[in-house]
């Protein structure tokens, strides 16, 4: 039997018999039947700004399945419901179950569960709603050549359900088939298997293509992905094509052609063979509101990656290697959130070492991490729930926990692990985990265990293991014990960090120039204007302005840099950057950008703010204008 302490709160909670399953964000009953096979087929209709269609869902009858489905869905409009072909009751709760959504509700006849052996096949007729959250349609005007509409996706966490009813939950893994009704280029997460006519044009307009995929791992709902509008594809390497718009296709192609194979070699050789056949990058629109998404089949990625300078590949490697951890082996539910982000960090960051200059490097890029991880304990405050590796997610909404906790505190706790019990016994671990785990889905409880029977063996890995405080790694609230990272490369940022602080305080004897940076690459920069952020008396506007100039920061077409620059900026109320910002502020969507610079332009100017969100509200990605509303809510509430 595996050791699998729960926490205080789940073990009452499981007590209470509220939650049955793993997963508390899911309102279906997964642990009465279980998805094996889904079929989504979807007309893509770009006028009414919706998916129409049927989805089939296979599912297997488990030990406990009872007369009822229940599936997760929000925002949508069911249509009809058969069972093996026979019309089947259903009911939609006309109440949101707040922030989970509307159980849809299939009752089950004897006869059908009877012949359900163990199997049976569901369809659903469905409409997604102009309030799904999972979906971003583009008018031509809203693109980059502004000649075609565009649509994408984004479902992690829990958007899945707000496009087709499904167990949405990564505790349950699927099979799929897409079918893709559209005038215009389809993706999906699964790999293509043709594009035949399907309705000729009129018109002058372009006829319809049925655009088929098949994804024969079972993945979690989150990953259900589609895109389409006028795109493109160059080859970026033996098994990897990138997909953009035809405009940007060549400057896609250079950014990621030197690095890509390079890092599925890297990651072959820590884990095993990459399993999914292609690896390929659609560079979406400038609204995707995260770096990227791991997609199978597809990275999604911002343009913002795109830049010019092969200095952000490091979200491909971030990406890719959730191939392994996240995609193959899956957190069970979003409280073991960090399983999937801390590891994908962790092997990122190997990556990176192994194609870029070796343990310096890695400890440098641990470093920035560290930055981001105290960043996000601060915002918490120290003793917040979701500054716990394992938070309690029961009745939250797993988007609002989202930070850089479970990343850096997980990747820190594997990094430890590393050191304790040797990169040499270490390495062997990696794939005898990700072998063990491979298309299932995984809990901490789980890693515990087989991290501790892996090593039962070996006295001396054991002994070093039982120094582990498990508990408090899991369930202490705040900073882990940092560790000793080699500061080479942060150090010579941080000295010149101090000589703009001298300078801010009014001491002489430094005169900025562009040599002080010249042998920087853009993470260093990152870790200097991150520095400057943290002076306790902000940059005088004078400075930010030469700071501005003479590196280049202002005018950078690097969104990391020209970002953390507005904001040093904003924080000492330099007026010359307000503009600046706001127009930055119409042209990216990402989040990770969008949301500091609001929340500092705010404090400087809130009308121009507002006149800044009502300007690019259509703009935004849902997920992103929620997300800037609430900051508006929060300021307010803080006048
Ligand atoms: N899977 C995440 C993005 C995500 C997380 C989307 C949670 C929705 C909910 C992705 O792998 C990621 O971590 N992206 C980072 C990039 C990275 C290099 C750290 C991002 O978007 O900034
Ligand atoms: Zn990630």
């Amino acid at each position: 039997m595996a050791i699998r302490p729960a926490p205080e709160s789940v073990a009452k909670e499981a007590a209470e018999n509220i939650h049955p399953v793993r997963d508390p964000n899911t309102l279906s009953n997964y642990n009465a039947w279980k998805t094996k096979h889904t079929v989504a087929d979807f007309d893509i209709d770009f006028k009414a700004k919706r998916l129409t269609g049927i989805v089939h869902l296979t599912l297997e009858k488990l030990s406990k399945g009872d007369n009822k489905i229940i599936l997760d869905t929000s925002h949508l409009e069911i249509v009809g419901v058969d069972i093996e072909g026979d019309e089947a009751p259903w009911d939609l709760a006309t109440k949101r179950t707040e922030p989970y959504g509307s159980p849809l509700t299939i009752s089950v006849n004897s006869k059908q569960l009877k012949a359900a052996s163990p199997n049976l096949t569901v369809r659903i007729g469905v409409q997604t709603t102009k309030d799904c959250t999972a979906l971003q349609w583009l008018t031509p005007p809203q693109t980059n050549n502004k000649k075609h509409p565009y649509m994408f996706s984004q479902c992690q966490a829990i958007h899945a359900r707000s496009i087709f009813p499904c167990q949405d939950t990564p505790d349950v893994k699927s099979t799929y088939q897409f079918n893709l009704r559209s005038p215009l280029p389809v993706l999906a997460s699964g790999l293509p298997t043709g594009a035949k006519d399907f309705l000729p044009g009129k018109d002058g307009q372009p006829g319809t293509l049925l655009y088929t995929f098949d994804q024969k791992i079972p993945m979690p709902s989150y990953l259900f992905a589609l895109a389409s509008g006028d795109l493109a594809q160059a080859s970026i390497g033996p098994r990897s094509t990138v997909w953009t718009g035809p405009e940007e296709l060549q400057a896609c192609q250079w950014e990621f052609e030197e690095d890509t194979e390079a890092y599925i070699q890297a990651a072959e050789k820590i884990v095993y063979p990459y399993p999914w056949t292609t690896y390929n990058v659609l560079v979406l629109p400038s609204s995707f509101p995260y770096g990227g998404m791991e997609n199978p089949q597809y990275t999604y990625a911002t343009p913002t990656v795109v830049s010019g300078d092969r200095q952000n590949v490091d979200v491909i490697a971030h990406e890719l290697s959730h191939s392994w951890s996240g995609n193959l082996v899956s957190n069970a539910s979003w409280q073991h959130f960090w399983l999937n982000e801390g590891w994908t960090t962790y092997l990122e960051r190997r990556l990176q070492a192994a194609i870029h200059g070796g343990d310096k490097h890695r400890d440098f890029s641990a470093i920035i991490g560290w930055k981001a991880l105290s960043d996000s304990i601060e915002q918490f405050g120290e003793d917040h729930e979701f500054t716990k590796l394992i938070p309690n997610l029961i009745g939250k909404d797993p988007d609002d926990a989202f930070s850089s906790i479970p990343y850096e505190k997980g990747f820190n706790f594997l990094y430890y692990l590393e050191k304790l019990v040797g990169i040499e016994k270490w390495n062997k671990f990696i794939p005898h985990y990700f072998t063990e785990y491979k298309e299932r889905s995984v809990d901490s409880y789980e890693f515990k265990a087989t991290l501790l029977s892996f090593f039962e063996s070996d006295e001396a890995a054991s002994k070093k293991l039982t120094e582990v405080d498990w508990d408090t790694w899991f369930y202490a609230p705040g900073y882990p014990p940092k560790p000793k990272f080699d500061t080479e490369l942060a150090d010579m940022c941080y000295d010149l960090a101090d000589k703009w602080e001298a300078l801010n305080e009014g001491k002489g004897g430094f005169e900025p120039s562009k040599k002080d940076i010249e042998h920087f690459n853009a993470n260093q920069s990152v870790v200097l204007l991150e520095k400057i952020q943290t002076f306790s008396k902000p940059l005088a506007p004078k400075l930010v302005e030469r700071l501005g100039q003479e590196y280049g920061y202002a005018k950078s077409k690097n969104v990391e840099l020209v970002s953390r620059y507005f904001v040093i900026g904003l924080k000492s109320r330099t007026e010359s950057v307000y503009q600046p910002t706001a127009e930055l502020l119409g042209q990216v969507g990402r989040m990770k950008f969008v949301r500091p610079l609001f929340k500092e332009l705010m404090k400087c100017d809130l009308a121009r703010a507002k006149k800044t969100f009502e300007k690019n509200k259509d703009f935004y990605h849902p997920i992103c204008r929620g997300m800037i509303e609430k900051l508006f809510e929060k300021h307010a509430q803080q006048a």
